[in-house]
């Protein structure tokens, strides 16, 4: 069996340097908040539970978490007010009740941690038997970080950058804020800090001179790029890029073709498959998931969609909380709007609006068309300008179309309404009444020409 291991997540400060009413960690990189990547990470190495600490907007930042991780091993604990990382932690406490294996601590604003890296800083841990064990980087400017002191290579202490002297703050290797520690010693060694620092904090980092003291300190050197913080707006940008070229190299990788990868948006847990092409400007979001050899055309925007192989997106069209079966042609500018389920073959054309519709096998609607609380069978063709009149100012009504239903352009079907299988419905009409099977429903008023009516308007009313 796998060694037990907890979390604890820090998510409960301001984030003062964003200049936000929204707290930091909510702000998104790369479509995500920021803390979910510090959180993915601790349960993708199977940690249970993980304890999110919140504070700031503790309300807003829980809403969001359980939003993004449902069913996941979660726990909030709140720090109702922000008195350092060692105070947060300590928050978490009561949440761990009873455990007492090894908790990894990490804070919510460090969106390119890798797996690697948490599973290198365990092992570390592990052969180490160490009370605690930490992850350094060395960064090009080390100004702002917890400095790493050594003696003798071995890990003495970290001191806060505002804390060093003039010589400390030449040190180059830095505390990283990610640790895994053994519950008893956590506690225990929590209970005794004190504020006594530049910045009248509790101080996570003075465990580390702690755990020196009772049995040392494992460290793991990594690229300092997977460690960075984000603290402000630009910050935030910057690790946003990395991250976005780190997921598409790594998609190229696996078989999928980008045109212009640097201005193409995968959002992590997005699911390619082979042979995939992607436009430019192409956002895919959320649980979006696209089987093999489909094609998303300049543009773009899919979220929470899944579409099946083969399948043609074309450019500008956006695709909610929908599933879309092979060999569809969706687009240009197609709008699929949540609830929508197209089965194999099925095509959109522009300026067509699908929301709660089921279409069935190869049906097609083409043009300038709505498609709302719709259930359409296969082999259907909808014509033009065909809009469902599915809501009558309070409630929404569905509209059934048979297999094979012809309908032609700018009908408008007044729901509730059902029109048979192979019916026929002539072009402009309304329909307020079902149509059987096989007939035709028709609601046109009988045209009428009036021969020579432009004579003579014009010599009862001369032109000026
Ligand atoms: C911290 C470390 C520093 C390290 C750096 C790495 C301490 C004392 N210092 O400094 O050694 O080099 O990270 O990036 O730990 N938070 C709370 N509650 C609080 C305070 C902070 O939840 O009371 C959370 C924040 O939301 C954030 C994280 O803890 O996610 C880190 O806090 P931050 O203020 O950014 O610490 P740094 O000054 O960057
Ligand atoms: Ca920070």
């Amino acid at each position: 069996m796998a060694t037990p291991l907890a979390a604890v997540v820090l998510c409960a400060g301001k984030g003062t340097r964003m200049k936000s009413d929204r707290a930091k960690v909510l702000h998104p990189v790369l479509g995500r908040p920021l803390c979910s990547y510090s959180l993915s990470r601790a349960l993708q190495l199977g940690a249970s539970p993980v304890v999110a600490v919140v504070g700031h907007q503790a309300e807003q930042v829980q809403r969001t978490v359980e939003g993004l991780f449902p069913n996941k091993p979660l726990k909030f604990a709140v720090q109702a007010q922000q008195l350092g990382t060692g105070h947060a932690v300590r928050s978490a406490q009561a949440a761990l009740h009873g455990y007492d294996g090894p908790v990894l601590i990490l804070y919510g604003d460090t969106p390119l941690l890798r797996l690697s890296t948490l599973q290198a800083l365990k092992e570390a841990y592990e052969k180490a038997k160490a009370p605690l064990a930490l992850v350094s980087a060395t960064p090009a400017d080390p100004t702002g970080y917890g400095r790493v002191l050594r003696e003798g290579g071995k890990v003495l202490k970290v001191v806060e950058h505002k804390d060093c002297t003039e010589t400390q703050r030449k040190i180059s290797e830095v505390n990283a804020g990610i640790y895994l520690a053994d519950a008893a010693f956590l506690w225990r060694s929590l209970a005794t800090l004190k504020p006594a620092n530049a910045q009248g904090e509790y101080y996570l980092t003075d465990l580390v001179e702690l755990a020196a003291r009772e049995g040392g300190v494992a460290a793991v050197q990594v690229d300092f790029e997977d460690t960075a913080g984000a603290n402000d707006r630009a910050e935030l940008a910057a690790l946003s890029k990395v991250l976005r070229e780190r997921i598409n190299t790594a998609w190229m990788k696996a078989g999928v073709s980008f045109v212009d990868p640097s201005n193409t948006y995968v959002e992590e847990g997005v699911e390619l498959g082979a042979d995939c092409e992607l436009g430019p400007l192409v956002s895919l979001q959320g649980a979006t998931k696209l089987g093999k050899n489909v094609r998303v055309g300049q543009g773009s925007i899919l979220t929470n969609v899944t579409v099946a192989d083969g399948t043609t997106i074309k450019p500008y069209s956006v695709l909610d909380d929908s599933t879309v079966g092979p060999n569809c042609e969706i687009g240009p500018f197609a709008r699929v709007r949540p609830g929508s389920e197209l089965a194999e073959g099925v095509h959109l054309g522009n300026f067509v609006e699908t929301k709660k519709a089921r279409i069935g096998k190869k049906s097609k609607a083409n043009h300038l068309s709505y498609l709302g609380d719709a259930v359409i069978g296969a082999g259907v063709n909808v014509g033009a300008g065909t809009i469902t009149c599915n809501y009558d100012g309070v409630n929404k009504f569905v509209t059934e179309l048979g297999d094979n239903v012809f309908i032609g352009s700018d009908t408008q079907l007044v729901a509730p309404v059902k029109v048979g299988a192979g019916a026929y419905v002539a072009a402009g009409t309304t329909v307020t009444q079902d149509v059987p099977p096989m007939s035709l429903g028709i609601s046109r008023v009988p045209q009428v020409n009036k021969e020579g009516w432009v004579e003579k308007k014009k010599k009862a009313k001369p032109a000026k």
